[in-house]
């Protein structure tokens, strides 16, 4: 059953880079950057779980997806609202590099990364609204939006605070990455079946929403981990003074630690968590218990039982990273 599902997950991700690849801009300037950004997908794994979760609820003997059905379509717009975030996050982030290559700003200039960020946002937006089943699924989608922004500015405005809190960390990363994963699994539940269970939408909610917080948590600890290559800039937050939560661990247990952050020097913050290896193992203790959340989300939920495992899996794949 497991093999089946898997095969026919990988399938549809194909589909789901294909129709990446049909994807086209009217707005002429900008229509090869538009093309190059679509082409350069990450590892997809919001449009995973907005397939598992289209499959979820779905009779087991459903077969491959095709190019223009409505989870295809679904999991192509859920990637263009996350690369959407992330042209602008790099420009707000004054990141150089991104899955590997120059970021837009870098190389085209602030001008054209915000036109195109809102060009992806807006094709997002359209696209889902052509597959939209009623307009909660429209609210739905925009107060998402809404959310990712809020979280951005929770984050923004503790830059350089060292009173930040873990609680308000929680907040902010819950807004800017958890509510993206969240949309991703509660859509693919109303775009697999017409009339969702109240309970595998909530088993999508929480386990979206789980698995975003440890995914931001890992992403977080990554950003320390200057031994390993991740196609993005090393120490960038410290380096904007955005304090990520092996650092307000830190703050918590030595309150010394807010010198060292003062002296910004990204360096010195980096030597001070090597030489407190408890700090990011207690922020890895934090994205494991989300991680566990995110699997006792799927206890009990009427989820076709391979498909639960492949959700099980994907929890698997980022619980292997702490
Ligand atoms: C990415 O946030 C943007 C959103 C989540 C909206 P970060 O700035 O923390 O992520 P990376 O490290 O640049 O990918
Ligand atoms: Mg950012
Ligand atoms: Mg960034």
């Amino acid at each position: 059953m497991t093999d089946r599902q898997r095969a026919l997950l990988r399938g549809d991700m194909e589909q789901v880079v294909g129709r990446l690849r049909r994807e086209e801009t009217s707005v002429a300037p900008y229509r090869e950057d538009y093309r190059r950004l679509l082409d350069n997908h990450g590892k997809m794994i919001r449009a995973a779980l907005l397939l598992l979760f289209g499959r979820a609820g779905a009779p087991a003997a459903s077969g491959p997806l095709g190019p223009d059905s409505p989870l295809v379509t679904g999991a192509a717009a859920i990637e263009m609202l996350h690369l959407a975030t992330l042209v602008h996050d790099d420009v707000l982030d004054d990141a150089d590099t991104r899955r590997g290559r120059p970021t837009v700003h870098t190389t085209r200039g602030n001008k054209a990364a915000i036109y195109l960020g809102d060009l992806i946002l807006s094709r997002y937006m359209e696209i889902m609204a052509s597959i939209a089943p009623d307009t909660a699924f429209i609210r739905e989608q925009a107060g998402t939006v809404c959310e990712i922004v809020g979280g951005e500015l929770l984050q923004e405005s503790a830059r350089g605070d060292t009173a930040v809190t873990r609680a308000y960390y929680e907040r902010a990363i819950r807004g800017k990455t958890a509510a993206l994963f969240r949309l991703a699994a509660t859509t693919g539940v109303k775009l697999g079946t017409s009339d969702p269970s109240p309970d595998l939408l909530a088993a999508a909610h929480d386990f979206g929403e789980h698995l975003g917080m440890a995914f931001q948590i890992i992403d977080d600890i990554g950003d320390f981990d200057v031994a390993h290559e991740s196609g993005k800039p090393k120490l960038e937050d410290i380096r904007e003074r955005i304090y990520t939560l092996p650092v307000i661990l830190g703050l918590e247990s030595d309150p010394a630690f807010a010198q060292v952050l003062e002296s910004d020097d990204p360096a010195e913050v980096l030597a001070y968590l090597q030489a407190h290896p408890s700090l990011v193992d207690g922020a890895k203790d934090g994205a494991r218990s989300q991680l566990s959340q995110a699997r006792q989300a799927l206890d009990g939920a009427p989820i076709a039982p391979g498909v639960s495992r492949l959700l099980d899996r994907l929890a698997a794949r980022l619980s292997a990273q702490v």
